[in-house]
């Protein structure tokens, strides 16, 4: 492997440059590398001034996370920052990219400071559950006072090149002449400002303490915030090098908790998740214009995304009055977004104009990928594949919005079997942002790969399912609705078993996030693809729907959803059903703990989860849980099911299904590959790759 630091002198100046793509992580090889480089150049007589580069798209971004939670190596960041700052040669940082974390606590560590104006720089350590490790509590108040540092690392949010001058966090910028900047500087430099020694916001005692005690007063129950504003009240209290320790320790009781570990993994998996194997030979198509054929919820919502996103779209709906309707959702959504302040009239307007509204199939013709998000209804999508084979373009790739659609069919009707997919999304709430994508056998990789980017155009987490009922997403939640069915068999009802969801942290309990997904699409499937004969199979969905309680777009599922109004109450019509149900199954009702059901729910997810890994339909764990986290709220912090399942072994997990299996034969069928990890001592974190 090439060497990831070199060192390079020239008329008197040591420049350290770090190469270790994509975002030059402080990896352990980086660290020994910086640190044999520190030490020639402070052992040449013929160095005056060092200055510490990074080549690529970015100085260090942090610590390598991947490191974290292995067996520790030396030099630790902390103590290679003091080293850098206890140099005896001027040591100049200069920066450009994305400077964050362990890579701002490296410059922070630098007698001086140059950015490129285009830099941004951050303390994003609460986002993996953690904090500064490497001096920046320390540091980080001594040069900007305790209100920024405060503010970037509770918030985690990186600031711009020309807030850090203000602040004080740099001392200059510049522009595509760093570099000739910072060695123009180190050549004149000859004075040592340690951050360390800085004082001069340290001096007001008291207001310092009153922001603290103010913001400690504002804070929940997360550790790592606490800790943070801890080490920060110590930069104060205490001489620097206690202030470290203090930050030490804090740090390693961070990196301890469970919510750090479900953050790091979370940030991996979310990445794991949108490497599709088909990026490696799949080009990207151009994206100009979307055509979406349907105008119910699903159309108008991915219309309004599409538009948002800049894309121009033409959607197709039945008759001059279904198109007078869908304008007017799609304009009273832009009206209330400028009456909220969330965008200009400019703005709005400017949507609008990407729209066109029409009837005529045939306006489709011109668009690079069409969705349909036409109604269930019998044979509507197979006709409207068919009319989309004859009228797209060549190589358009051709979307359908339903997890159940038989995607084999929409490739036969439409004859395009290589641009068909699905573009599957979840239930609209802020921070629910991924998009699953169906590839079925046969599929274009560049058609996979326009999907995926469009996906990302739409800021969406695109997730990778092969064709299954359901894909992932939906199959996932058709299976905890099956796992609390039998709960409210025996005595559950669906709002308390969402209230034991949400006081676990999900954003969404099961009924409701099937009342905002639809009832209808699962039972078409259900009536399509009968369910073997199970005493217990609670038919309460099925006759929901036969009643038309089709979940929130028909105003009534397992909740009443009043016109306008965010707030819905439980159905009552539906308990009386599903009191009906138990009477007519003898059953005798009993309590439930809120552990016992999100237990029953948690674990369906783990076993139906080690299913679709194992039969291909998943690509790896942690796109179970990517997908569980960003489609249904599944709290990020915790990772996912999976990850939790980690968090004992997966022999555990197993005798936990065995003895629900064995109290309710019907109800569990265990995943082959549960049995095979448990088997071979192997837990799901092995196969995520
Ligand atoms: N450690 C290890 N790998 C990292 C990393 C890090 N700190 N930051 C990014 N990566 C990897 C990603 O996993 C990804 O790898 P892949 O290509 O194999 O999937 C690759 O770098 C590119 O990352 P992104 O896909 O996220 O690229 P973007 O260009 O979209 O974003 C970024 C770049 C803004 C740097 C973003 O990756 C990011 O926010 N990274 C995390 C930064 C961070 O949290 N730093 C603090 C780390 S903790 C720390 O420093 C502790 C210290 O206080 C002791």
């Amino acid at each position: 492997m090439k060497h990831p630091v070199r060192l390079e002198r020239q008329n008197g100046v040591a420049l350290i440059a770090i190469e270790n793509p994509p975002v030059n992580a402080l990896s352990t090889a980086v660290r020994r590398g910086i640190l044999g480089a520190l030490g020639a150049a402070l052992s040449d007589d013929a160095i005056k001034a060092i200055v510490i580069a990074a080549n690529g798209k970015t100085f260090p971004a942090g610590a390598d996370i991947s490191e974290f939670g292995q067996p520790f190596a030396e030099p630790d960041l902390p103590e290679l920052c003091d080293l850098i700052e206890g140099a005896d040669k001027p040591v100049i940082a200069a920066l450009h990219g994305t400077v964050l974390g362990g890579g701002l606590e490296l410059a922070m560590a630098a007698h001086y400071r140059i950015a490129h104006e285009d830099t941004k720089l951050g303390l994003p350590e609460i986002k993996l559950g953690l904090l500064p490790g490497a001096g920046g509590t320390q540091r980080a108040p001594r040069l900007v006072g305790v209100d920024v540092a405060l503010d970037m690392m509770l918030t985690g949010a990186p600031i711009t090149a020309a807030h850090a001058q203000r602040a004080g966090l740099v001392d200059g910028l510049a522009g595509d002449d760093l570099r000739d900047v910072v060695k123009a500087l180190a050549a004149e430099t000859t004075d040592i400002r340690r951050t360390r020694d800085l004082r001069r916001h340290l001096t007001d005692g008291a207001a310092y303490m009153a922001r603290i005690t103010q913001r400690r007063a504002a804070l929940g129950k997360d550790v790592a915030p606490h800790k943070i504003v801890d080490c920060v009240e110590a930069a104060l209290l205490l001489p620097f090098d206690a202030g470290r320790q203090v930050e030490r320790t804090a740090f390693a009781e961070c990196l301890a908790t469970p919510r750090s570990a479900g953050l790091r993994h979370s940030f991996f998996a979310e990445r794991r998740a949108a490497k599709f194997a088909e990026l490696a030979h799949g080009h990207v198509r151009p994206i100009e214009g979307i055509g979406i054929l349907g105008g119910g919820a699903l159309g108008v919502r991915m219309a309004i995304n599409c538009l948002d996103a800049g894309l121009p779209v033409t959607l197709v709906e039945q008759g001059e009055a279904g198109v007078g309707l869908v304008l007017d959702r799609i304009g009273a959504h832009y009206q209330q977004a400028v009456s909220a302040g969330r965008m200009s009239e400019g703005q709005g307007a400017a949507a609008l104009t990407h729209l066109n509204l029409t009837t005529d199939f045939g306006s489709l013709r011109s668009a690079d990928i069409i969705i349909e998000a036409l109604p269930e209804q019998a044979g509507l999508r197979q006709a409207a594949f068919d009319g989309l084979g004859k009228t797209a373009k060549p190589r358009a790739v051709l979307a359908t919005t339903s997890a159940y659609a038989d995607l084999s069919e929409l490739q036969r009707v439409s004859t395009r079997a290589s641009e068909v997919v699905a573009l599957h999304s979840f239930p609209a709430l802020p921070g629910l942002d991924a998009m699953e994508i169906g590839v079925p056998a046969g599929v274009d990789p560049a058609a996979v790969t326009t999907a995926h980017a469009f996906a990302k155009m739409l800021g969406k987490l695109p997730i990778r399912s092969a064709a299954h009922p359901g894909l992932v997403g939906a199959y996932l939640m058709e299976a905890a609705r099956r796992a609390a069915d039998r709960l409210l068999l025996d005595g559950a009802t669906p709002d308390r078993i969402d209230a034991a969801m949400r006081s676990f942290g999900m954003a969404l309990g099961p009924y409701q996030a099937m009342d905002l997904m639809g009832l209808r699409q699962g039972w078409m499937h259900r009536k399509s693809h009968p369910h073997e004969p199970d005493p217990r199979y609670l038919a309460l969905a099925d006759r929901m729907c036969e009643a038309g309680w089709f979940g929130r777009e028909a105003g009534r599922g397992y909740y009443v959803y009043a016109e306008g109004e965010t707030h819905s109450v439980p159905n009552s019509d539906m308990l009386q059903l599903l009191a009906e149900e138990r009477r007519s199954k003898g059953i005798t009702t009993r309590s439930f703990t809120d552990r016992q059901m999100r237990d029953q729910i948690i674990l369906t997810w783990v076993n139906e989860g080690a299913r679709l890994v194992g039969n291909g339909i998943a690509t790896r764990p942690s796109d179970v849980d990517a997908l569980l986290v960003h489609g249904f709220g599944y709290p990020r912090g915790r990772g996912g099911p999976m990850q939790d399942a980690d968090q004992t072994t997966t022999f555990q997990i197993l005798r936990r299904v065995e003895i629900l299996h064995e109290a309710d034969p019907t109800g569990w069928d265990i995943a082959p590959l549960l049995r095979e990890l448990a088997a071979e001592r192997q837990n799901f974190g092995d196969l995520n790759g």
